[in-house]
């Protein structure tokens, strides 16, 4: 037993996203994203970092998939470029050759290939369309999943269409936090829609091509109210149905949370919670911590960085105080792990499919390797602690089939940029080296128990 208290088969893996490690933007065909936009506006990221170069992987993929093969990995899940794959709308056959590559190389390595379809990088010309908003999108996203199921169905083993809708939904169109840059506000509730159309157009896309095990990569986690008070448990159970019920009741229930969030919805509504609700292979859960949430006052500005809500909401995220934070600080709470597996288990019954942590992770900044290592103990107690809570949720009776940590390789936070690093395998930006950190010795020893 690899683990106490995982099953035996339990898969183990690591994760990662196209345009947080690839660099390579402007070559081999490929168009460019929303991000690359997004991080040519000045003071959108920090330190004016972008994805142009990241960790390089697009060259040095080769490299990273023998240190992933060496780490002992069952799956690597990496995500797919669109923008790289259907530049202008037209397949792009030295981009898919990219990922035909890495695929082959990870056969070799006997690591089973977890392919992403949309890790939030929307070809620019089709946000220049609209984006999300527009409902085309998602029949341009079920287009472009048919052609990679059908360049790479023989090979993946699982699949997933979107990561975090939530974030591209909230960060991305409401709040103006990520690409696009959008501050819609609560006129982005189509943009949840849609992209969840595209995931069970996707889906079905997919499954036509002959590709099988298909799911999707959601995040969630507990919303703790900030007190008793009728006040404050109304706030939380508002901003719980918005960031977890919203996306998950549609994908595994068929409808939505509430009938006012069903009516903001555009386009024949029940036809598409049909597609939306097609049956997933697996439930991918992406956890990183719990939130505390109350009744706001008026003006009250979020003090809290993971959710940078403006003022004028009915709910203000409150420090989550009593628990180590990481260096990026966010709050570690293992048990909310598998407090988040029991609500879905409670809520969703039978229709929950079997479960697979396809991202959990945390940013500590990690000082140059001292004479080849990395010593990065946090790391190894974050993780240890988050598998024990899976352990417990499993003897509380969960269908729990494997582990992502994110991340292979530190890479291009988003917003944040490159000083918040998750990688188990450190890189130094100014030469692309690697050197695999304490936690990926830690990993490997895991892993190798089995
Ligand atoms: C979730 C996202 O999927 C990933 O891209 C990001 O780097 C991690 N969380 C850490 O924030």
């Amino acid at each position: 037993m690899p683990f106490p208290g995982l099953p035996d088969d339990f898969l183990w893996g690591t994760a990662s996203a196209a345009y947080q490690v690839e660099g390579a933007v402007a070559e081999g065909g490929r168009a460019p994203s929303v991000w690359d936009t997004f991080c040519a506006r000045p003071g959108r990221v920090r330190d004016e970092d972008t994805g142009a170069v990241a960790a390089d992987h697009y060259h040095r993929y080769r490299e990273d998939v023998a240190l992933l093969r060496d780490l002992g990995v069952g799956a690597y899940r990496f995500s797919v470029s669109w923008p790289r794959v259907l530049p202008g709308g037209r397949v792009n056959a030295e981009g898919l050759g990219f990922y035909d590559r890495l695929v082959d190389e990870l056969c070799e390595a006997g690591i089973a290939p977890a392919a992403t379809l949309f890790h939030w990088d929307t070809p620019q010309e089709l946000e220049d369309a609209g984006g999300w908003v527009n409902r085309d999108t998602a029949a341009r996203f079920a287009e472009y999943a048919e052609v990679v199921g059908a360049k790479l169905g023989d090979r993946v083993r699982m699949w997933m269409t979107i990561n975090e809708p939530v974030v591209v939904t909230l960060f991305g169109y409401a709040l103006d936090v990520h690409a696009p840059g959008r501050a819609l506000g609560f006129d982005a509730l189509p943009v949840a829609h849609h992209l969840l159309l595209g995931h069970g157009l996707a889906a079905r896309a997919l499954r036509a091509a002959g590709c099988s095990n298909i799911g999707i990569a959601s995040n969630h986690g507990p919303v703790w109210a900030a007190s008793e008070s009728e006040a404050d448990r109304t706030a939380a159970e508002a901003y719980d149905t918005l960031v977890n019920w919203l996306f998950a009741d549609p994908l595994l229930r068929g409808r939505y949370p509430a009938p006012e969030l069903a009516a903001a919805m555009p386009g024949p509504v029940a036809e598409d919670l049909k597609v939306i609700s097609e049956p997933l292979d697996f439930f991918g859960l992406n956890y990183y911590q719990p939130t505390l949430i109350g009744a706001a006052a008026p003006d009250e500005e979020s003090a809290v960085a993971s959710a940078p809500l403006p003022p004028g909401l009915p709910f203000a995220p409150k420090p989550l105080s009593g628990y180590p934070t990481t260096d990026f600080g966010w709050p570690v709470v293992p048990d909310g792990l598998r407090e988040t597996i029991a609500l879905f288990t409670a809520r969703y019954g039978d229709d929950l499919p079997p479960i697979y942590v396809t991202e959990s992770g945390c940013s500590y900044h990690d000082g140059d390797p001292v004479a080849g290592r990395v010593a990065d103990q946090a790391r190894i107690d974050y993780h240890e602690s988050h598998l024990a809570a899976l352990a417990r949720a499993v003897s509380d009776g969960a269908d729990v089939r494997g582990y992502f940590a994110w991340s292979a390789t530190d890479n291009f936070e988003w917003a944040a940029g490159y000083r918040e690093r998750f990688g188990l395998i450190h890189v130094d930006y100014e030469t692309q080296r690697r050197t695999p950190k304490d936690s990926y010795f830690w990993y490997r020893d895991v892993i190798g128990r089995g």
